[in-house]
């Protein structure tokens, strides 16, 4: 048995499923080239038959993608394969993941179908898309909590149709890992035709085992593992990426395996996906948070003093982490924010980088030092935001112990310049009425967060808001050195994400935001 483990990356389509992890188009193209930087081998890129905007941003990973392979979900019917096949078919490496579900809770309230029905069903699909594309992935929706015989049967059939990778999904976070890893182990030595075909795992988070679960199926001979950037996705998530490969990589004593990853891309790719979807790596978090590889107690500062080995398995180093990253100055120029930007991944035109270099100069003129998180957060809010609807001109706020919180503001409200002033209960509420009275309506407000984008007094604020309105929801978010300012923009992006949202929908173009995945 081979002893390559193969990064299957979901984080464009499962991760996206996470509540408030919308992304746009051109912000899933650049993670997309973030991750095959990072050396994942598949990148699953969405759901083309969920909505014309998933069939779209699915299309554009596809063309932008050169060396992973680019995977396309559909349900194992005609109409989704040709879905899938459809966006994925200019890739220079396409595979077509086609899943049904195989355990009897499933087939009988989701599907209304039989176990001889979805055998049937699994044989025809996986045969229709082996037709067209000779990569598939074939996935049992709810493995583990199907009938181990019928799944052996349907897995088998699967093979025999033409797939050549067998995912084995714990699709509710149900399993245990021992027991998970016999389930692997029983259908590699049950199945006839096993040898045929990679075995992989996807293992949701439900009961905080999805990674413990994604290793105990790896360690039973399992080499391909699904996984998502920070382990976002649907409900408690997915089994993270940085976890499953940083166990690898520490313990390769134990597991004697090796994956593709480049694991000085991990700190990168997940502070780029946080950047992007608005939502920060707690500190607490495995491998990539804040407090990773901070020591707090007298006794292991004093080993780590002595010999860092004492308390730390891996360094900061190897998953991309130094501690500061200076990027550029009041001086610096135009070449080196370039080379800057080439080194992150970025590919600007020569008018976008004109755009960033000078928000970028903008930003040093009020910041002492800027850090690739903010170049990156400008680049964020300057390159791949969407068109706007509404535009901030000009904001000036009040507050204090004695005085009532007041936010004047100037907009641009399609095309047409507004201003008007507003009382608040505090200076954010303030800005916010005002925002909602040029603009002419009236979401509910369902979170709020800011986060330091860097340290220091002088770091930007990164503010991100949800918003709901005629049952749609939207989340924006911003960065400035001012949080009251970063409020306002991370308000009217996520105003303008509706108009977008609602726009799209008027067109008979679904929103893309993934809402119709499995
Ligand atoms: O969790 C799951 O079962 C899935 C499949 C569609 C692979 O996401
Ligand atoms: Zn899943």
């Amino acid at each position: 048995m081979s002893n390559r483990v193969y990064i299957f990356d979901t984080t464009l389509r499962d991760g996206e499923q996470s509540p408030g992890a919308t992304m746009n188009t051109r912000e899933k193209v650049r993670l997309a080239r973030q991750l095959e930087r990072l050396g994942v081998d598949i990148i699953e890129a969405g759901f083309p038959a969920a909505s014309q905007g998933d069939f779209d941003s699915v299309s554009e990973i596809a063309a932008s993608v050169k060396n992973a392979e680019v995977a396309g979900l559909c349900r194992s019917v005609k109409k989704d394969i040709d879905a899938a096949w459809g966006a994925i078919k200019e890739a220079a490496k396409p595979r077509i993941h086609t899943f049904i579900a195989t355990s009897d809770i499933h087939m009988k309230y989701k599907l209304g179908k039989s176990r001889d029905q979805v055998l049937e069903m699994t044989r025809d699909a996986v045969a229709y898309a082996a037709g067209l594309c000779p990569n598939v992935e074939f996935s049992a929706e709810d493995a583990s909590r199907s009938e181990p015989q019928f799944l052996a049967k349907v897995v088998e059939a699967a093979i025999a149709a033409g797939a050549k990778t067998i995912n084995i999904p714990d699709t509710v976070g149900y399993a245990q890992p021992y027991e998970y890893g016999e389930l692997i182990r029983f259908l590699l030595d049950n199945v006839e035709n096993s040898h045929k075909a990679i075995f992989s795992v996807h293992c949701h988070n439900d009961l905080g085992l999805g990674v413990a679960n994604t290793l105990a199926a790896i360690k039973a001979g399992a080499r391909q593992a699904e996984v998502t950037l920070s382990g976002i996705g649907e409900r408690a998530g997915n089994a993270a990426l940085e976890e499953v490969v940083m166990a690898l990589n520490v313990r390769a004593d134990y597991y004697g395996l090796e994956t593709g990853i480049d694991t000085a891309q991990i700190y990168p790719s997940c502070r780029l996906l946080s950047m992007i979807i608005g939502q920060p790596i707690p500190p607490y978090k495995a491998i990539t948070g804040a407090n990773a590889f901070a020591h707090e107690s007298g006794i292991h500062q004093d080993g780590m003093l002595k010999n860092r080995q004492t308390y730390e398995i891996m360094t900061p180093d190897s998953i991309g982490k130094s501690s500061s990253d200076i990027v550029i100055g009041k001086h610096s120029g135009r070449h080196a924010l370039k080379s800057k930007l080439d080194e992150l991944g970025y590919r600007l035109t020569e008018e976008q980088l004109s755009q960033v270099f000078q928000a970028v100069k903008n930003l040093a003129d009020k910041k002492k030092q800027v850090f690739i998180e903010d170049v990156e957060a400008v680049v964020l809010e300057e390159v791949y935001r969407i068109p706007d609807k509404f535009k901030l001109i000009y904001l000036s706020s009040m507050s204090g112990n004695m005085a009532i919180p007041t936010a004047a503001l100037k907009m641009e409200v399609m095309g047409e310049e507004k201003q008007l002033s507003d009382f608040g209960v505090g200076p954010i509420d303030a800005v916010f009425n005002t925002i909602d009275h040029l603009v002419e309506r009236s979401p509910k407000l369902m979170r709020y967060s800011v986060n330091a984008i860097t340290g220091g007094a002088d770091a930007q604020g990164e503010v991100t808001v949800k918003l709901e309105e005629n049952s749609m929801t939207s989340v924006g978010r911003a960065s400035d050195p001012d949080i009251i300012v970063a409020s306002a923009k991370a308000y009217i992006n996520a105003l303008n994400r509706l108009a977008k949202k609602e726009s799209d929908l008027e067109e008979g173009r679904a929103d893309g935001s993934g809402d119709h995945a499995p």
